[in-house]
């Protein structure tokens, strides 16, 4: 493949470098996605749309630092504030008063957010989520979708990948605490509810599934969960990591009417700093509370040496800050280059591939024989995954454009639509190229 020889060519420092990354990480990296083949091109820097490799090659990046940069790699304002917080230091270790300024923002914006715990990681935040909803009811089942991403909890590592039938990992305990219901079936997923009902402390769920193919959920199939959770004495717990602040200035949940008991975020809300934040309602919160409650009674959530350190709390709320201020100007544009790319891919693939998303997210499946429709992630899983693979690669090796290879693209307020009419013209290539074969 000519695209290979291309690669290699251009990131001959970054084979160096990953042959000696590779002597001491597992993998050579640090977090499993973050491999592709041959080998990753190592970043030196970044700055407003942009990576910059060891060999000075350039990216337009859609990756995005895992879809967290809303407003591009490094804004001024974020690096602003930043670097006057280091001149007052970086770590206390105590309350401070940076995470009060973001807890207000957010729990203005995100109407459950009565309570805010905060944590240092999204999967932190979603294995707090768990205890909390099982410390609440009592019950041990969490109930989670087929290809649904949570991190890397061992509470959650379950049914993420085709078929879903096992977990991701050795070294789980208690797998049968975790079932798993198919994405948008909503009487499919009730009949397997119905059995564990008893026994179900909570369902979660992502209302836009990301890692899992990015597919919106149906607000029929959300209300549905959401009320077979309440009826049965369960609890929702709505997973907006990746969607929170992402579609507008706050959640998702409120834009379809769902009334979830604890929802979590992180990604955008730490401004590309380490974050996860668990947020709920007073009367679930106060599980959590230790000054009354016996052990048994109450939950231990949030926490970590680092949680809420003033440098996460500190680009978080200069982040919201600037969504805040600018909501009506960023969001407008960043969802309508989503709905430029999704059309614009669409029309130059044709029937061959279905482009899925939602505002500033589009992700691009090849279909395979017999999928018409991308609703849930089996659907994606049988798509052309190795297609995919080649279009993104060749976009990396050949055009300067990242898509973490088979992941969706998250455009950020510094893309424009020049930027856009870049991937349309690559994918014009790629396609023609792939068709004359
Ligand atoms: C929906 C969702 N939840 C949780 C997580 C885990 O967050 P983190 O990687 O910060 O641990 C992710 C990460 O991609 C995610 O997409």
């Amino acid at each position: 493949m000519s695209e290979i020889l291309d690669y290699k060519k251009k990131t001959k420092k970054s084979a160096k470098l990953f042959l000696a990354s590779s002597k001491i990480h597992v993998n050579g990296v640090s977090h499993n996605i973050r491999f592709f083949e041959p080998y990753p091109f190592i970043v030196k820097s970044s700055s407003g749309k942009n990576l910059q490799d060891v060999d000075d090659n350039k990216y337009t990046d859609y990756w995005m630092g895992h879809w967290s940069l809303i407003l591009g790699h490094g804004p001024k304002q974020v690096k602003d504030s930043l670097k006057k917080q280091i001149e007052k230091s970086w770590m206390y270790g105590t309350v401070n008063e940076q995470t009060i300024k973001l807890s207000e923002l957010i729990t203005k914006a995100v109407p459950v957010a009565e309570k805010i715990r905060y944590a240092t990681t999204g999967t932190e935040a979603t294995m707090y989520a768990v205890r909390l909803a099982r410390s609440v009811t009592g019950k041990k089942i969490i109930a989670k979708i087929d290809g649904g991403w949570h991190g890397y909890t061992s509470d959650l590592l379950k049914s993420v990948n085709w078929p879903f039938t096992e977990s991701e990992s050795g070294g789980i305990v208690n797998e049968e605490k975790i079932i798993s219901i198919p994405f948008n079936d909503l009487e499919k997923s009730l009949v397997i509810l119905n059995k564990i009902s008893t026994d179900l402390a909570g369902i979660i769920i992502e209302p836009v599934l990301g890692g899992g193919g990015c597919i919106p959920a149906t607000q029929e199939y959300l209300k549905g969960l959401e009320e077979f959770a309440h009826k049965n004495n369960s609890l929702i717990i709505l997973d907006e990591i990746v969607t929170g602040f992402r579609f507008r200035f706050g959640c998702l949940y409120p834009t379809i009417n769902l009334d979830p008991d604890i929802v979590t975020l992180g990604k955008i809300v730490g401004g590309g700093m380490p974050i996860g934040v668990l947020c709920g309602k007073k009367e679930i919160m106060k599980f959590a509370d230790t000054s009354g409650n016996k052990k048994s009674e109450r939950a231990y959530i949030g926490g970590g040496t680092f949680s809420a350190n003033p440098m996460s709390m500190t680009s978080g709320f200069a982040t919201l800050s600037e969504l805040k201020k600018s909501k009506n100007m960023i969001y407008p544009k960043i969802n309508s280059l989503g709905k430029f790319a999704r059309d614009e891919l669409g029309k130059i693939f044709g029937s061959k591939v279905i482009i899925t998303g939602k505002g500033s997210l589009f992700m691009t499946h090849f279909v395979s024989e017999g999928i018409t429709e991308i609703t849930n992630s089996a659907q994606a899983a049988k798509c052309d995954t190795k297609s995919l693979y080649n279009y993104h690669f060749k976009m990396i090796a050949q055009d300067g454009i990242f898509f973490l290879p088979g992941k969706l693209g998250a455009i950020s307020n510094v893309h424009t639509k020049e930027d856009i009419k870049k991937i349309i013209t690559a994918t014009d290539n790629f396609e023609q190229a792939r068709t004359s074969k």
